[in-house]
């Protein structure tokens, strides 16, 4: 039932507020304010030595942000790789490291393969899922889930933000039984885990914006995402997200690597789209908008009021999401690039819920 949804994608975003409190309901003693894991465990955060992550798609760009958190607010090592290449890679992995395997449908077959190869070398095995009755769920050792219901849309979009909202989580308890956070520190970061699904429904209110932005989007040729830190996976998502419902070729770079080659391809035709809410990194990433933009570059900013203060009139779209920190401000980011793919797709008439040669669940690697 798409509800007053005119198809499931667009209900699975706006499912978003509540589907990020029912995560944050399972992983957050609210009333305590501090992250409390109902999942045995059977390994000791403060004992790794490593966590190994795989993923595909959509799964892999949150166990990309989540390798920020775990190595900042955890201090904790983090190797995170596609599915596809670590399968065949077959690293060496020194006993006692834990493998955590992210899947929506629990049943990607490069993944489960990750796992098999991560459980044969003696890794504790840790999966988040949401299909609890799924391949991946049984074969590991603790199923973290992430409790936002049946997604039906093929482009991913409120699983993402219940995989990274979980995943924080978990970063935080790792951080604390790692000695490398506070109580305080916890007591703040979980408070702006809770205060993000009314950012979430505010940052939902860019819609009509983006809606103006999306008619135009939707006679470009290529587009160019540019991110950095944990905004970089955001920027691959909102390329990948692009690409697959409206069929635009869409690339995500690392902003700062923009001036060692795709900087060339910026002209007036290919719009270049910023995600940079104000963070420690925001400067870099601004100054490298700004060398877009010197080239003619047609550029759509995501952003925040702090953001928006710091490039004044130069750029014409600025997206305007809620001031958070820079702990939650990437699952914040996801929204807007969400609505910009949807709408965009809309615009061009594709089968959004279904767009071509794609499958929701990939069981054949
Ligand atoms: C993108 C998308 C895919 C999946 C990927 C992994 O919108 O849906 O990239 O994220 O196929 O699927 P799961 O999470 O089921 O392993």
């Amino acid at each position: 039932d798409k509800g007053n949804h005119r198809h499931f994608m667009a209900k699975e975003i706006y499912e978003q507020p509540e589907t990020i409190s029912h995560t944050l309901s399972h992983y957050v003693d609210m009333g305590a304010e501090r992250v409390a894991i109902r999942e045995a465990l059977p390994f000791s955060f403060a004992e790794l030595t490593r966590l190994t992550m795989s993923a595909c798609g959509t799964a892999y760009y949150a166990g990309a942000v989540a390798k920020y958190w775990f190595e900042r607010y955890a201090r904790l090592p983090v190797d995170i790789d596609v599915a596809s290449e670590f399968r065949y890679r077959e690293p060496p992995l020194a006993p006692g490291g834990l493998s955590l395997f992210i899947s929506q449908s629990g049943e990607t077959a490069d993944t489960l393969a990750a796992l098999r190869y991560c459980a044969g070398q003696g890794q504790h095995v840790a999966s988040l899922v949401n299909t609890l009755e799924s391949t991946i769920a049984r074969e590991s050792g603790v199923v973290f889930p992430i409790l936002c219901g049946p997604e039906i849309g093929v482009a991913s979009t409120k699983a993402l933000t219940a995989q990274l909202t979980a995943l924080a989580s978990l970063a935080i308890a790792a951080g604390r039984a790692r000695g490398a956070l506070s109580e305080e520190q916890e007591t703040e970061l979980v408070r702006e885990l809770v205060r993000l699904p009314t950012a979430v429904s505010q940052a939902l209110g860019t819609e009509a914006q983006i809606m103006d932005i999306a008619k135009r989007l939707s006679k470009a040729k290529d587009v160019l995402y540019l991110g950095r830190g944990p905004m970089y996976p955001i920027a691959l998502e909102g390329a990948l997200k692009l690409k697959e419902i409206s069929y635009i070729h869409a690339e995500g770079y690392a902003a700062g690597e923009l001036k060692h080659g795709p900087i060339a391809l910026v002209d007036e035709d290919m719009p270049v789209i910023v995600v940079a809410p104000s963070d420690e990194l925001v400067d870099k990433t601004l100054s490298n908008m700004q060398e877009v933009a010197a080239r003619g570059g047609n550029i759509i900013l995501i952003t925040d009021k702090k953001g928006a203060e710091t490039v004044g009139q130069d750029v014409a779209d600025i997206i305007l999401i809620p001031e958070v920190s820079s702990f939650v401000a990437p699952i914040l980011a996801t929204i807007p690039v969400q609505l910009l793919a949807y709408h965009t797709a809309v615009f061009m008439g594709t089968d959004v819920d279904q767009p071509r040669n794609l499958a929701k669940s990939v069981t054949v690697e």
